[in-house]
């Protein structure tokens, strides 16, 4: 009898035969989220978990599992794992960083240019037949990011790549770090005045207690009108509530492919503004990248359940 590893996300058939042949598997083949009580039955007798963002791994969860020695998720966020039972438990996370950042930094950058060029409203307008009138000077302004003072909100790989793709734009760079980092091109300045200042804030900090609403009314009230929030981070960053009242007066613009829910319920507020730009948690949905994530991951629980400390594994110290 081999190791029961639970698996919770739909993968390839080539990636679940090869993790057939080292391991007992119980797979969620649903592409709706894996429900928490059907979690913590399958992974009781576990060893093993194979997991991503949609899969909340909650104390709880762990508690559950009395003999799991490994968790791997795919992922670069480790904010729907509770980390620090994990490390009070001696079980090692094994995520994937690096490999998603310059997807990422094109997913921000591509909401940046649908939101001020308005790409998604002026493809609806052909298809509902509104192209009428002939070419004029005035028709479908958007901005441009040439002109645009964009803030960086953390400034990690993933901001980074951001700020290096904003300087090929000709933007001025603001950028926000929680320890401050020297990053070329980038002028670095206090949290409330990169709101003040920016034209186009664009979040790239990880989702921890700090951070949840770090983007709250006041900092949003604070921006100038019709300046534009990016959120490809996670939807806890942004007080949401707070984001739609101010979409909803038409003072802001934004392009968010993270939410507080996931998946964005059908009935948000935010499905009926066309001053903002909806994708669904695409950031680092390219074919390469999604493959060298699962490729990583296979490689942090391989070396997990062979007793070994993950090759990419969180350091978190237990409390
Ligand atoms: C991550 O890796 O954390 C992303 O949000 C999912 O691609």
């Amino acid at each position: 009898m081999s190791e029961l590893v639970v698996v919770t996300v739909p993968l390839p058939d080539d990636v679940l035969d090869v993790l057939a042949a080292k391991f007992d598997l119980q797979v969620w083949r649903e592409s709706s989220q894996i429900p928490e009580e059907v979690l913590k039955e399958w992974i009781a007798p576990a060893r093993g978990l194979l997991c991503s963002v949609g899969t909340p791994v909650t104390r709880s969860v762990m508690e559950s599992a009395p003999a799991l020695k490994m968790i791997s998720t795919i992922s670069v966020g480790v904010d729907h794992i509770d980390v620090s039972h994990a490390a009070k438990r001696g079980i090692p996370v094994g995520y994937t960083p690096d490999i998603l950042v310059d997807s990422t930094a094109d997913m921000a950058l591509a909401l940046m240019l649908a939101v001020t060029r308005r790409v998604p409203e002026a493809d609806q307008l052909i298809r509902n037949g509104g192209w009428q009138a002939g070419w004029s000077t005035g028709f479908f302004l958007g901005t441009d990011l040439s002109r645009a003072t964009v803030g960086v909100i953390g400034l990690g790989p993933i901001g980074q790549a951001v700020a290096r793709r904003l300087r090929g734009f000709g933007s001025r760079v603001l950028g926000w770090n929680r320890t401050p980092r020297k990053v070329e091109g980038v002028e670095l300045v206090e949290l409330d005045t990169l709101f003040l200042a920016a034209d186009v804030v664009t979040v790239h900090t990880a989702a921890t207690p700090e951070t949840h609403h770090l983007v709250n009314a006041q900092r949003l009230a604070s921006m100038q009108d019709g300046a534009i929030l990016i959120n490809t981070a996670r939807g806890a960053i942004v007080d949401e509530s707070a984001l739609i009242s101010e979409l909803s007066s038409g003072r802001l613009r934004a392009g968010l492919d993270v939410f507080a829910d996931e998946p964005l319920p059908q009935d948000s507020p935010l499905t009926h503004l066309k001053n903002v730009v909806l994708t669904p948690h695409l950031g680092s949905a390219t074919a390469a990248t999604r493959r060298a994530m699962v490729e990583r991951a296979l490689e942090n629980l391989f070396t997990g359940m062979a007793g070994h400390p993950p090759p990419w594994g969180l350091e978190v110290s237990a409390q």
